[in-house]
């Protein structure tokens, strides 16, 4: 038989696994936030669901409790479940914090339930969108072994893709996500800013970088890493980076230490390639030292 749900915190991501979930035959049973309207327009999105302000009301009778909330407020909402007895014999409690672990679950463990987090690696930031861009994405599960096949069944309904990690390292799963997405974005912001040193304004340096982005990621997802690294390290060429360490001190000396911390990586990936001969590694590793 089909599991009953419940969506406690019903914002971008509860709405969109909520509506996802209806549309494969699930039951939707309660869809709760902290103010009614909000509940009443996040069922109407989802196309079921009773709308309450009650974490233990809503979670009552499902066999499967999202708590969807900010993950700051998970611990406590899931406190609020078991203390209002919403956990039924054999539900499943499950979050989808990329940042945190099961262990945050331990209240619903405590009353009978098994726990899991289940995390998809997006940045999502709309339901709607979600919905479009959560099919196709890898989701990773961590927790209880007993709910694992529920997790695998959660992750198959929302189209998603598996990856296993292990509870100890949640922490470590979430910095690669934070690297894969923050840090890039960080690092195209060193890019714009060298841009504006030359005298573009910010907006046109980031629509002038923009094809260089995609031809990269492009790149990345045909050859993958460490080969599609191209550029003057990949080459080994010396003199470049040479006359990029030379510019910056001139016109942005406080970005130096960025540009030769991540130019000492770049150099390891062009090893990893092939393409960076090690006498030329060497050389490299001086100067960007
Ligand atoms: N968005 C992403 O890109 C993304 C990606 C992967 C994972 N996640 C994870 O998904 C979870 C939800 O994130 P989100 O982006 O959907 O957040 P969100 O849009 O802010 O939604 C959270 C919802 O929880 C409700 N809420 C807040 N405190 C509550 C409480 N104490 N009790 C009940 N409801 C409460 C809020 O509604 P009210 O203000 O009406 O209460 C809000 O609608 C988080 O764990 C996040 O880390 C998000």
């Amino acid at each position: 038989m089909a599991k009953v749900i419940s969506i406690i915190g019903a914002g971008v991501v509860g709405q969109a696994v909520g509506r996802m979930l209806r549309e494969r035959g699930y039951e939707i049973r309660g869809v709760v936030s902290r103010s009614i309207e909000r509940a009443e327009k996040a069922a109407v999105f989802i196309g079921a669901g009773e709308p309450g302000v009650d974490p233990a009301k809503g979670a009552s009778g499902a066999d499967w409790v999202f708590i969807t909330t900010p993950d700051k407020a998970i611990r406590e909402t899931c406190e609020r479940i078991a203390r209002g007895k919403g956990f039924g014999k054999g539900s499943l409690a499950i979050h989808m914090s990329g940042a945190l672990g099961s262990n945050v679950l331990e209240p619903a463990r405590e009353a009978g339930a098994q726990a899991l987090s289940i995390h998809p690696i997006q940045s999502l930031a709309s339901s709607e969108q979600a919905v479009k861009n959560l099919p196709g994405s890898y989701f990773s599960i961590e927790g209880d072994a007993g709910a694992i096949p529920d997790g695998k069944e959660i992750v198959e309904a929302l189209g998603g893709l598996l990856v296993m990690i292990p509870g100890e390292k949640k922490a470590l799963y979430h910095a690669g996500a934070a690297v894969a997405s923050n840090y890039l974005v960080a690092v195209l912001d060193f890019a714009v800013m060298i841009y504006e040193a030359l005298g573009m304004k910010r907006e046109e340096a980031v629509k002038a970088v923009m094809p260089l982005i995609r031809g990269t990621v492009n790149n990345v997802e045909r050859v993958g890493v460490p080969d599609a690294l191209t550029g003057p390290i990949a080459r080994g060429d010396v003199e470049t980076v040479s006359g990029h360490i030379e510019a910056l001190t001139k016109y942005l000396p406080e970005m130096l230490p960025l540009y030769k911390a991540l130019g000492r990586h770049t150099v390891s990936v062009g090893l990893r390639k092939g393409s960076l001969k090690e006498e030329d590694a060497d050389m490299l590793l001086k100067i960007l030292d």
